[in-house]
């Protein structure tokens, strides 16, 4: 039988410009939605037996050829041609050619715009969950580092300048935390994206019979779509997907500048493992971390993916647009960045090393004593705003003289303020305050441990 033609070349006159055919396909990147164009063609035809739309046998023969098409992009033996446009025209072509008649009916009370509105769908519910098993890998990496780490004091930074004592693991779990969020941002798009635009065709629904409510069930969706005009146009979930992208490679590139800063001689905190570095065509001596580099780069393209995509969905006139094929453009891009960020990311925590000996012969450096000495003096009756002055013309004193708060002797401490005792030096030194913190959530080795403790319970069950 020879190869289908596409049914409007009966529309329109002579042959299209090669230009115009390499210009409007999208085979070329949406052919990686072959599965599920093939379940939702074989849902909508199984739907249309069940309606008397086609026979039994006609349907057997349509799901048949359908599987052996998805075998056959499976092994790599399927030829494609740009002429068919896109996945969706490439399938139902080959499906003519290799059945005949009954081929010719798939497409009844169907579009392209609600059938790849549909794979889409499909496409992303899976997409998800690839991406948030990700995710847990990367969060239980960060937990089996925090406990290695639980009881190490670090510098904990506001605006990078020294600012109070935490442990290491409190500092690894706060990434815990981040993609946490990450992980239910991703399940909420899941339940938001989980109807079915099948069956509301180019724009208008169909005069046909057809039952949308055994489609979505046999597809897996919890429900339909209840207004054809829009469901053949929404991308909301495609501009939220990126967006969730958007924000795990947000948290990504801090995690990487982090590493990037700590990793320097000037901080000496951490030791990427060698595997993630690279060195110089120059300079012999060079450890890069281009690694974490590259995770802080790509960045920029997810954000551009999600500034692409919200720009082509702003004016659109109602309606499905050609401008809506561009959407897959800008979904992949963010979901392949993303997905190799927090592999790379994955691995490199989870061979990092934290150089404790140089972070503890810091440690005293900077007064990050300073804010608990302040509270010690409010547990001895002095108001906070005095006791943050008071703390404040100590610090003063201590850098003119180039000494450490714990250095300075009782007498010396009793001229700034009265009320200090001698109980004061176990409120003074990095390692002594992180055992005083009692708030929920604080930077301190039991809550560190209370949280790792936690999240192997939670992330255990993933
Ligand atoms: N390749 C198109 C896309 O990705 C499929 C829908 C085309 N629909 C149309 N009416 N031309 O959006």
């Amino acid at each position: 039988m020879a190869k289908a033609e596409k049914s409007w070349e009966k529309r329109l006159s002579g042959e299209p410009d090669e230009l115009a055919v390499n210009f409007v396909e999208s085979l070329s990147y949406d052919k990686r939605l072959y599965k599920y164009d093939i379940v939702g063609a074989i849902a909508h035809a199984q739907m249309l037996a069940e309606q008397k739309l086609i026979t039994r046998d006609e349907f057997k023969a349509i799901k048949d050829g359908l599987i052996e098409i998805g075998e056959e992009i499976a092994e790599g033996r399927f030829k494609f041609e740009k002429k068919y446009e896109d996945i969706h025209m490439s399938i139902e072509a080959a499906l003519v050619e290799k059945i005949g008649e009954p081929g010719k009916k798939l497409h009844t009370g169907r579009s392209r715009n609600d059938q790849v509105a549909t794979d889409l769908r499909l496409w992303m519910r899976d997409e998800i969950e690839l991406l948030q098993a990700r995710i847990t890998l990367l969060q239980k990496a960060f937990v089996k580092l925090a406990g290695k780490y639980a009881d190490v004091v670090m510098p904990g930074y506001t605006h990078l300048q020294r600012a109070q004592p935490i442990v290491i693991g409190s500092y690894l779990l706060s990434f815990a935390e981040q993609f946490e969020r990450d992980f239910v941002r991703l399940k909420n798009c899941r339940d938001l994206l989980d109807v079915s635009p099948l069956g509301s065709g180019a724009i208008a629904g169909s005069t046909l019979p057809l039952e949308r409510k055994s489609t979505a069930k046999q597809l897996g969706f919890s429900d339909i779509s209840y207004n054809s005009i829009d469901a053949v146009s929404d991308r909301d979930f495609c501009a939220e997907f990126i967006f969730d992208c958007a924000l795990i490679a947000t948290h990504l590139s801090r995690l990487a500048e982090d590493w990037i800063i700590y990793c320097s001689s000037e901080f000496g905190f951490v030791r990427i493992d060698d595997a993630y570095c690279t060195s110089s065509s120059m300079m012999p001596q060079k450890r890069n971390p281009d690694m974490l580099e590259l995770i802080r780069g790509k960045t920029g393209l997810v954000y551009g993916s999600l500034m692409a995509m919200l720009t082509i969905l702003k004016g659109q006139p109602s309606g499905y647009n050609r401008d809506l094929q561009e959407d897959k453009v800008h979904i992949f891009a963010a979901s392949d960045t993303v997905e190799a960020c927090l592999d790379m990311a994955q691995a490199i925590v989870s061979h990092t090393k934290f150089n404790t000996k140089k972070i503890s012969a810091g440690l005293e450096d900077g007064f990050l004593d300073a804010t608990a000495l302040a509270e010690y003096l409010v547990g001895k009756g002095v108001a906070f705003r005095e006791a943050h002055g008071i703390v404040g013309s100590l610090v003063a004193h201590c850098e003119k003289e180039n000494r450490k708060l714990a250095e300075l002797r009782l007498d010396e401490l009793k001229q700034y303020c009265d009320a200090i005792d001698a109980d004061v030096y176990e409120n003074l030194g990095a390692a002594n305050i992180v055992n005083k913190y009692v708030t929920k959530g604080a930077a301190g080795p039991k809550q560190a441990k209370e949280q790792i403790a936690y999240w192997t319970r939670e992330l255990g069950q993933r």
